[in-house]
């Protein structure tokens, strides 16, 4: 038809913002499209509560069935966050047809290959670029982008809390306290920051990134994770002295064909591409055997970055309804490099 109906879970700071972008680049997506997307329901906690967003049309609800029961819409967005109800609804969704866009990096960490599965089996795509770097488009990049190539290696800074308080701590000498409150007022760091400052939030980008790049599953639990808690400012500017820069590296790597995920505090010589990402940016670099050193840099989070990633995502999902190939997006992923690589 001449419209795209779309239910949203959750309008907070991400969800406010798929709605602005689908209203203010309306005419960039109907022309890529020719079709208008409408966001029919949203669901919410609260119906009553003020928002900064002009919502039209939009039906409000706090019952899940209104939206994933409703046979009008044909793609649910998830931006709840939260693992339990996100993981019922994601699966009630492709029961249903519904195709999914998801934000939801802790769910996907988790479920990711479990959920592409069930999406394929019911023919509904998946997808989830925000969940990883916020508006840096990395998983199109490392899946679409590089497709052609080998993949060695990935290193990332994906969390912006703690790039963040890296930064400030270490060029305006700021302590670790003050800065992370900066960066909770900034609005980038989790409700409860413990996630970011403990690195469990890198840890699942990271374990996303190293699936997609290496096409192994990467469970969560053996992910080696350490994070900037016990970091002393004298260290950060020893290194400094000595043109070394402290960061919060993500590594997915192959060695001994294993793949090895990790996160670690890890002083970078100040000429590696990821020395300079500064403040609460992120990038992610990749190390390809053709195509050599690649990175991808960009806001990690925010609520129109993070929107273009979902509103991208619901764009290809649309192009795919139309051509009639949705749910085969993931036909065949790459092959798995740790049984070739091994010298590497
Ligand atoms: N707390 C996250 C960060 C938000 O600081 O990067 C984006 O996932």
């Amino acid at each position: 038809g001449n419209k795209v109906s779309i239910g949203l879970l959750g309008l907070g700071v991400v969800g406010s913002g798929v709605i602005k972008l689908i209203k203010n680049h309306q005419e960039e997506l109907v022309h890529q499209l020719g079709c208008s997307i409408e966001v029919k329901s949203v669901l919410v906690r609260n119906v009553d509560k003020v928002r900064d967003v002009d919502l039209n049309q939009t039906f409000l609800t706090t019952d899940p069935a209104d939206i994933l029961q409703d046979p009008a819409i044909d793609v649910i967005i998830e931006v709840m966050g939260g693992i339990d109800e996100a993981y019922q609804y994601t699966l009630e969704a492709f029961r249903t047809k519904k195709h999914v866009v998801s934000a939801n990096k802790d769910l996907i960490a988790l479920h990711g290959t479990e959920l592409e599965e069930t999406a394929r089996q019911h023919k509904c795509d998946f997808y989830y670029e925000a969940s990883v770097a916020g508006g840096i488009p990395i998983l199109r990049g490392i899946t679409d982008g590089l497709a052609s190539d080998r993949i060695q290696k990935v290193m990332g800074i994906v969390n912006g809390t703690t790039n963040y308080i890296l930064t400030k701590m270490t060029n305006d000498g700021m302590t670790y306290e003050e800065a992370l409150k900066e960066a909770q007022e900034l609005g980038f760091a989790e409700a409860d920051p413990t996630a970011d400052v403990e690195g469990l939030d890198a840890a699942r980008k990271m374990a996303i990134l190293g699936r997609l790049a290496f096409s192994t599953d990467v469970a969560l639990s053996e992910v080696e994770v350490n994070g900037i808690k016990d970091l002393e400012l004298a260290d950060l500017q020893y290194g400094e002295k000595f043109g070394y820069t402290m960061k919060l590296i993500g590594f997915a790597q192959c060695k001994n064909q294993q793949i090895e995920v990790s996160v670690q505090p890890t002083f970078l010589s100040n000429d590696h591409p990821l020395a300079g990402v500064k403040n609460e940016y992120n990038a992610v670099y990749v190390y390809g055997d053709a195509v050599g050193e690649t990175m991808f840099y960009g806001p990690g989070a925010g609520s129109l970055p993070t929107a273009t990633a979902i509103v991208s995502d619901l764009v290809t999902v649309i192009k795919n309804m139309r051509l009639g190939i949705s749910g085969n997006a993931s036909l065949e992923p790459r092959i798995t490099t740790t049984l070739r690589n091994s010298e590497q």
